[in-house]
């Protein structure tokens, strides 16, 4: 009986869903059309039409079918904007920066899987505009960024150091390199190894938002109320899975900040960007304050180590593809550092073509190949097409990385991109922007991801000729660079074989 009564009430209000869904397609309707996009049905909209994997790839071709940059398309009554160029994308995140610095509602990740103190997902309101304050004072291009210059060169030589020990198993050593990264300077919390309850932690947490970080891949981001549906009914397995990763969320920015506010009054916290605002806003900070503390650091975790694991996992893919390329880096290395010292971060001026290998491996398989997902908060018109109010609105990053009218052969790697006949890096080249994305949610940490990427890279290709991995009987294996889908895009696992440079190469890293 409880059953069909809880079955009653959950058709009806998907009745009543319905309903609302259709008249609001009505009165969506607008004397200007809107951009174009694939077939719309009443209600439904284009959900039937709908990629669900590698949708960067599909849009591109929807944009070259329809002749546009921009398209529209709607999903269960909600309105959705996808950004194709560069140039579009300047006139709507740049030119029009305030209306377009909102994000969409998330149920599936702020109300139930506990991600609502992110600053990358959340709203564009106070908590957002202070916690970001905080974020970009200790993380932007400038002093900022030079300040973590030291921890980014020591966690690159422990990833050397790893890799000698255990030359198998790259993925998780890079992955534990940017965890130790990002908790050092965030916290000054030293962490080992990958067993530690703050990684394990972080890791569970982050599993949500590789699984629910697009709109549209759970119900509920289209149907809010669904979230209200006890967790036992059939179908409701979205509550379960959230059960299941919020406590994780919550822990991965509380955590680390009750520890770091107790060793500030302890008087033992170590140096990090957390203690340096626990200091500034004093013994009484405000709930507001409090919160924008915890969420600017949590959400450095969470924006920093995907991103840049998988752009660390791409060099060495490009490395092990493309040997022309990794022997004229190597050349550079040789001129610039040598065999008796380490590279350092002030070699990358000294070294253009190894920090255009880093930019062109961001352009060529960009880590978040659709952004973060914005939305509009009026009314807009673009190109005489109406953009309506509340639309989810997507920079189709890859896209524009790959945009043939600007990159040629943008499949291809080739970092001669940015460089002049004279090898030097070429300022008049198309700049990848859309990598870190635009306007007032533009990515706060690109000086900090480059410059890691940077050290890890030039870490690497000092220490390690990188081919292809050999089966038992000598034959290299051919090497599948396929791509995952999801928000943070990597490289599926390939075969690789990491082979120690010179012999000295353990002994400098072991005296560092
Ligand atoms: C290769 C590595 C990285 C890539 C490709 C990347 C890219 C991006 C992109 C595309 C966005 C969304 C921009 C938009 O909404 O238009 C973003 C947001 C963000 N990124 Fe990064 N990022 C990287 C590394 C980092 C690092 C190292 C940090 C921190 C030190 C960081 C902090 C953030 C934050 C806090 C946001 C949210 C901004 C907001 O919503 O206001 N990112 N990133």
């Amino acid at each position: 009986m409880h059953d069909v009564a809880h079955s009653f009430i959950i058709g009806s209000l998907l009745a009543a869903s319905f309903v609302s869904m259709l008249l609001m397609y009505r009165s969506r309707r607008h004397k200007l059309p809107y951009p174009p996009g694939p077939r719309r049905l009443p209600v439904v909209g284009s959900a039937f039409h709908l990629p669900k994997e590698h949708e960067w790839i599909t849009y591109k071709q929807w944009s070259r079918l329809h002749n546009s940059d921009i398209l529209y398309y709607e999903s269960w009554g909600n309105p959705f904007v996808i950004v194709n160029s560069h140039e579009v994308a300047l006139d709507l995140f740049e030119r029009r920066s305030a209306l377009y610095a909102d994000r969409p509602r998330m149920p599936m990740l702020n109300d139930l899987c506990g991600w609502s103190w992110d600053l990358g997902l959340m709203p564009y309101n106070d908590d957002w505009k202070l916690g970001r304050k905080m974020f970009t004072k200790h993380f932007r291009a400038g002093a900022a960024s030079v300040a973590h210059r030291e921890e980014e060169t020591r966690c690159a030589r422990e990833l050397v150091r790893d890799i000698l020990r255990d030359p198998t198993d790259l993925y998780e050593h890079v992955r534990l390199m940017y965890g130790k990264l990002i908790m050092s300077i965030t916290y000054g919390i030293d962490v080992e190894s990958a067993g530690d309850p703050y990684i394990t932690n972080a890791r569970k947490a982050l599993f949500a938002i590789t699984a629910a970080g697009n709109v549209g891949t759970y119900l509920v981001d289209s149907i809010p109320w669904l979230k209200y549906v006890p967790a036992w009914m059939p179908g409701a397995q979205f509550k379960r899975d959230a059960r299941e990763w919020s406590s994780c969320a919550e822990e991965m920015a509380y955590g680390p900040y009750r520890t770091v506010r107790e060793a500030v009054r302890a008087g033992t916290a170590k140096p990090s960007v957390l203690r340096a605002l626990v200091e500034e806003y004093g013994e009484a900070p405000t709930k507001q304050q409090e919160y924008a503390m915890l969420s600017a650091a949590g959400t450095a975790y969470e924006a920093a180590s995907e991103t840049t694991w998988s752009a660390t996992l791409t060099f060495v893919l490009a490395m092990v593809l493309y040997p022309d390329i990794q022997t004229k880096a190597y050349e550079e290395m040789q001129r610039v550092v040598g065999n008796d010292r380490l590279p350092e971060l002030v070699d990358q001026v000294s070294m253009p073509y190894l920090t255009a290998v880093c930019t062109e491996a961001l352009r060529w398989r960009t880590p978040l190949p659709l952004a973060v997902m914005h939305r509009v908060t009026k009314d807009d018109i673009h190109a005489g097409c109406h953009i309506p109010k509340g639309s989810t609105v997507v920079l189709n990053s890859w896209a524009i990385l790959h945009d043939e009218r600007v990159y040629t052969d943008p499949d291809e790697f080739n970092p001669g991109r940015f460089l002049t006949k004279d090898g030097q890096l070429d300022t008049s080249a198309p700049e990848p922007a859309a990598v870190f994305g635009f306007g007032r949610r533009a990515c706060p940490g690109s000086a900090v991801a480059q410059d890691t990427l940077w050290i890890a890279a030039a870490s690497l290709l000092w220490a390690f000729e990188m081919g292809c991995a050999r089966d038992t009987t000598g034959r290299e294996v051919e090497v599948r660079a396929g791509y995952t889908f999801g928000v943070v895009s990597y490289p599926e696992p390939f075969g690789y074989a990491l082979r120690p440079r010179c012999g000295n190469v353990a002994t400098l890293i072991a005296s560092m």
